[in-house]
């Protein structure tokens, strides 16, 4: 099966153990002022139509079709309503755009369109040689040396994932919404990464909160724990929120 649509299956899996656990509610909640959300990476839909129910206006951009696809059915057979970005006439709940926030002009996307705040929740992909030699310049240009990246792909490109989003939010002057699922929790005294994220892009304040969850391995998108597969049908996980404001 194309590692795409693979990826489409499994992550439809994990996510509706997250909305089943109300993990997404619990997200949703992190950000309940800010009304229109651009959201970064929406995968199959369940992050999204949790911030619809919540009453959000969403603008998701996804870049595996097979993804937005699930995404786009799972919105309409719960009755809420969405358009493409290029159609859009503004009066829907969801605006879905098929794009790689990582492609050069990817902001000119957003030109016509106003947002509350940028979210980046779970950040994750499939993964192949063709995604490496794709996104393997973007990640050395970013800074990271090619042994943190051949070592840990994945990872790298999560961590540039949030760089870009940061980017994004930056120039539309807005804050930004991480969701950080890993097996610790993520506290002010002990997290250098998202307070250098604060400071390189001169955001004021920095909000953290911690959800203990579970999530799918085997069934699911594979979890990866110290360098193993996991082939455990769940693992516990920690669900960081980290919120960065203007
Ligand atoms: C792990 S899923 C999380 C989905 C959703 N945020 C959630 O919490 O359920 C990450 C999604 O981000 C998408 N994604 C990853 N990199 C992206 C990029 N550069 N541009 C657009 N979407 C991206 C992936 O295709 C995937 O569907």
């Amino acid at each position: 099966m194309d590692e795409k649509k693979r990826y489409a299956e499994q992550w439809e899996e994990s996510s509706q153990l997250f909305y089943s656990n109300n993990d997404y509610f619990w997200m949703c909640n992190q950000i309940k002022q800010y009304h229109i959300v651009l959201e970064i990476g929406c995968g199959t839909g369940q992050s999204t139509l949790a911030l619809v129910e919540q009453g959000h206006k969403v603008i998701s951009v996804e870049k595996n079709q097979y993804c937005l696809e699930k995404a786009q059915s799972l919105i309409r057979s719960k009755g809420y309503t969405y358009e493409m970005l290029e159609g859009s006439k503004n009066d829907c709940n969801v605006i879905f755009i098929l794009a790689d926030i990582c492609d050069e002009n990817f902001s000119s996307n957003l030109s016509t369109i106003a947002f509350d705040i940028v979210v980046c929740w779970n950040v994750g992909t499939y993964w192949s040689q063709d995604m490496f030699d794709y996104y393997r310049e973007k990640l050395l240009k970013y800074g990271l040396t090619w042994q943190q990246i051949k070592e840990n792909p994945e990872s790298s490109y999560g961590e540039f994932i949030q760089w870009k989003s940061c980017e994004i939010a930056k120039e539309f002057n807005l804050p930004v919404h991480f969701i950080d699922r890993g097996s610790m929790l993520i506290i002010e005294e002990d997290d250098p990464y998202f307070i250098s994220l604060k400071d390189e892009f001169k955001y004021s304040k920095i909000k953290y909160d911690n959800k203990k969850s579970s999530s799918m391995s085997l069934g699911g998108v594979p979890l990866t724990v110290e360098q193993q597969v996991c082939f455990e049908k769940s693992i516990d996980i920690v669900l960081a929120s980290i919120l960065l404001t203007i």
